[in-house]
């Protein structure tokens, strides 16, 4: 167990799986009160207990970010139950993988989660954090882009123009948010391991190995990434080490875009 975030509360969007979970857990263990806010409700509860076994805090609030209602409910209640919100990482999304094809709905959905989504639940975090530090404001939010934010990928342009619309938002936000000493930061993952990426692997029909085999050498260190590794580099964006970071984004990518 660290410290890196003791006493901190800790908003984690679609925390009940993959980059989310993994944050969820390595928060509680430098000591966040963490809160998985997800809509997989099965999940979230069996996560927010099993990190309450092992000795960390964390509740589950259940969160459909692209609902104006449900951002504002999920900040409320952190702010009832902890009285502040000190960390927002908005890592919730939806992978609508297509191209120019794309139906408005499919547009729609893409958008309503992924970039409205982010923007509902960071502007009820935001109010709450500009209340911390004696009204002064304080906090850290950190934003899940890309390297889809980056480099073009086929058929992926309902998903890379989200990605990249993080990543600007990010840096938008920084600005705004500054003169309430609110930093905003992204973290730009490689491919990652996850329910995400098993369900993409599946639906193009690829076996596991051909996946690794594909996916692996498009990254200089030659593999695929695991939420963990991820994890870590939202963790130092989050905490106070941090403090003089704002408006850039960390690659986590195993050095995908260098090539
Ligand atoms: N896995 C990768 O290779 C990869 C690469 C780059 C970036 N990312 C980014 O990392 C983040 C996490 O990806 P992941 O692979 O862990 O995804 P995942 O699908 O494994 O987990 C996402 C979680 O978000 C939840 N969620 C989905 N829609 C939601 C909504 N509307 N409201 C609340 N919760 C919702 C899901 O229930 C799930 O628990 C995403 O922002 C993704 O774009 C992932």
């Amino acid at each position: 167990m660290g410290e890196r975030l003791k006493g901190k509360v800790a908003i984690v969007t679609g925390g009940a799986a993959g980059i989310g979970r993994a944050t969820c857990e390595l928060f509680a263990e430098e000591g966040a009160r963490v809160v998985v806010a997800d809509v997989d409700e099965p999940q979230g509860h069996a996560l927010a207990n099993a990190i309450g076994h092992d000795g960390g805090q964390a509740v589950f609030v259940r969160t459909d970010i692209s609902l104006e209602d449900d951002a504002r409910r999920l900040v409320a209640e952190v702010m009832h139950r902890f009285g502040a919100v000190d960390v927002l990482v908005n890592n919730a999304a939806t992978f609508v993988l297509k191209g120019i094809d794309a139906s408005v709905a499919e547009w729609q959905q893409s958008l309503g989660v992924n970039v409205i989504g982010t923007s509902l639940v960071t502007r009820y975090a935001f109010e709450a954090m500009k209340e911390n530090d004696g009204g002064k404001g304080k906090g850290a939010i950190v934003n899940l882009a890309s390297i889809s934010s980056f480099v073009a990928q086929p058929e992926f342009v309902t998903y890379s123009a989200t990605k990249a619309a993080v990543l600007q938002m990010t840096r938008n936000l920084a600005l705004d948010f500054a003169p309430f000493n609110i930093r905003v930061n992204a973290v730009c993952p490689g491919t990652i391991v996850t329910q995400a990426t098993e369900r993409h692997r599946a639906t193009v029909g690829m076996s596991m190995e051909a996946f690794m085999k594909l996916e692996g050498p498009k990254h200089i260190l030659n593999r695929v990434g695991q939420p963990r590794e991820v994890a870590c580099a939202i963790l130092f964006l989050a905490s106070d080490e941090a403090s003089f970071i704002t408006a850039t984004h960390l690659m986590v990518d195993g050095g995908y875009v260098a090539r």
